[in-house]
């Protein structure tokens, strides 16, 4: 039986019900400034508050962005811990704004390799807004989506062999509860900012029948005006899902 779309919000008619973000090009906009890349993921994480705030206002419900993939392992030294850092000072800094817009966070990713300062704020965030219900905001972090089917492939194949699981019921519905994101809908609209148009191991299972726009502002320039417009141009899309439109 094909599986349904998730309806779109009911309070904005037609917005992208979920929004997911490759938050890219955060490097060259330093570059062109002539400053250390890092610099650009300051900026770039300066941007994700506006962002998350004027999700309510275009209908948008849930908000996954890429942060770190289990690719970006290959930047220097330098970067990735540079990049570690600031996503230990984020999660301190952001904390009481995020509780108080009535913002839930979740990671996405595997944990495994993160450091256990980083791993308990991750916790504590998810923890002091498992409350909030006004914007769902999904942090992929160390997250690859081939990573993600193997572990949640691994995880089922526990359960098959401990005959929780038979392996005939295995089928569309049932790998998706084994993923990071099985609370969450399949994204409807995938953005990514920067020019580059492919989609790096983000989200490969959950953006199959996914809209994309590829856009060529960097990151640490994408605004809340572009962002509505992007939403509005997702309302006119005709999603057909494999079916002939009306
Ligand atoms: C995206 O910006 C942020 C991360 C991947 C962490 P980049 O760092 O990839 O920026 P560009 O693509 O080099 O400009
Ligand atoms: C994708 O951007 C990952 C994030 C935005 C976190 P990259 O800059 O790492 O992707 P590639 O290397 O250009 O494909
Ligand atoms: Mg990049």
């Amino acid at each position: 039986m094909p599986s349904t779309p998730h309806p779109t919000s009911e309070l904005v008619p037609g917005a992208p019900r979920h929004v997911a973000i490759i938050m890219d090009g955060n490097g060259r906009w330093a570059t062109q400034r002539g400053r250390p890349r890092l610099f650009g993921h300051h900026a770039g994480a300066k941007r994700v508050r506006e962002i998350v705030e004027a999700c309510p206002g275009f209908g948008v419900e849930y908000l996954t962005i890429f942060a770190f993939s289990t690719e970006n392992w290959k930047r220097t030294q330098v970067e990735v811990a540079g990049l570690m850092s600031l996503f230990r000072r984020y999660i301190t800094k952001e904390m009481k704004a995020l509780k108080a817009e009535g913002v839930r966070v979740r990671f996405i990713g595997d944990r495994v390799r993160l450091d256990d300062k980083l791993i308990r704020l991750m916790n504590d965030l998810e923890q002091e807004t498992e409350i909030n219900t006004r914007v769902h905001l999904t942090i992929a972090l160390n997250y690859g989506g081939r990573d993600e089917v193997a572990r949640a492939t691994r995880r089922l194949a526990q359960d098959v062999a401990a005959g929780k699981l038979e392996p005939a019921d295995v089928d569309e519905e049932t790998l998706p509860r084994y993923l990071d994101t099985c609370v969450l809908p399949d994204p409807d609209l995938v953005i990514r900012t920067s020019g580059e148009a492919r989609i790096s191991n983000f989200l490969l299972w959950q953006s199959a029948y996914a809209e994309y726009e590829f856009i060529d502002t960097l990151w640490p320039d994408f605004s809340k005006q572009e962002f509505g417009r992007l939403c509005a141009s997702f309302g006119v899309r005709d999603r057909r899902f494999g079916a002939v439109s009306r």
